[in-house]
């Protein structure tokens, strides 16, 4: 995370904020709503293994003198895995209306607080060879990848969601959402981790700057 200098504590004075109200709205939302989508996923696979819960409650059962296959409870464990997917589509219905938003924000922004005007900014400084810059100018990008990303998990997880009328791209769908998945973790950790470090190296004040807007673009 590259952006030098945008300290939250020095005064806003000229010029539209670093970061639009309407990113600091979406980036929150999402964030959490992101953060959701994995535990979600980590709660299906792993805490609570939905797929063994049957062989398992067959023996609890068995030790009760009671004796039922792991094929006849199978109903039992999809009731839970019923639940937590209906959270998982529920909060991707909300990412996918946020992307919408997103794109809506991405028309609104002014100046400096468009994309495009920020890579420019950045290349600008790192032509003169400011290494910091040209580090932010990847950092740039990868948020333009992480887009494509999101759009891609929002198309294949719409696609299931309305699988009744996909029926034969369903399971190519189910794929591609489950190894794009893969993706978003590996963006989420760098992220947050690249976050932190800037916050403690050469960019603090950034993470109150998604908070409060930071400073105009061209002052930081
Ligand atoms: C699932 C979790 C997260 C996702 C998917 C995510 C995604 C993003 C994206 C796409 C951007 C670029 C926004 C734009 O300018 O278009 C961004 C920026 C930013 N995010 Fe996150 N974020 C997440 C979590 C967090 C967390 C936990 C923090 C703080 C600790 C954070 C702090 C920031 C900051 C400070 C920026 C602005 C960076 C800059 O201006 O270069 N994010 N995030
Ligand atoms: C962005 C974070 C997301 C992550 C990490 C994620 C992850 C996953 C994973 C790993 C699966 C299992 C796929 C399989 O069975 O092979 C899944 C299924 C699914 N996802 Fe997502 N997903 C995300 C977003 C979304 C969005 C935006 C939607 C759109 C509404 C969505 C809708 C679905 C649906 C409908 C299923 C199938 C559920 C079922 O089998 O009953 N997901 N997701």
């Amino acid at each position: 995370m590259a952006t030098p200098n945008y300290s939250a504590s020095s005064p806003v004075t000229a010029g539209p904020k670093r970061n639009s109200v309407g990113v600091r709205i979406w980036h929150w939302i999402n964030s959490g709503l992101v953060l959701f989508q994995l535990m979600t996923i980590l709660f299906l696979f792993v805490v609570l293994k939905v797929k063994g819960l049957a062989p398992d409650f067959s023996k609890r059962l068995a030790e009760k003198g009671i004796n039922m296959a792991p094929d006849q409870l199978r109903g039992l464990s999809s009731v839970v895995a019923h639940r937590i997917w209906d959270w998982h589509i529920w909060a991707g219905i909300l990412i996918s209306i946020l992307l919408a938003y997103r794109v809506v924000v991405s028309f609104r922004q002014r100046g400096s607080q468009r994309t495009a005007a920020k890579i420019a900014h950045l290349q600008a400084q790192a032509a003169q060879g400011d290494t910091a810059a040209k580090k932010g100018v990847l950092v740039r990008y990868s948020y333009r990848v992480f887009y494509v990303v999101l759009a891609v998990m929002v198309l294949t997880g719409l696609i299931l969601v309305f699988e009744d009328y996909f029926r034969s791209i369903e399971h190519l769908c189910k794929e591609i959402h489950e190894v794009t998945m893969y993706a978003v973790i590996a963006f989420v950790v760098a992220h947050i981790f690249g976050v932190f470090r800037a916050e403690v190296t050469d960019a603090p004040g950034i993470v109150s700057g998604m908070i409060n807007g930071g400073k105009p673009a061209e002052q930081a």
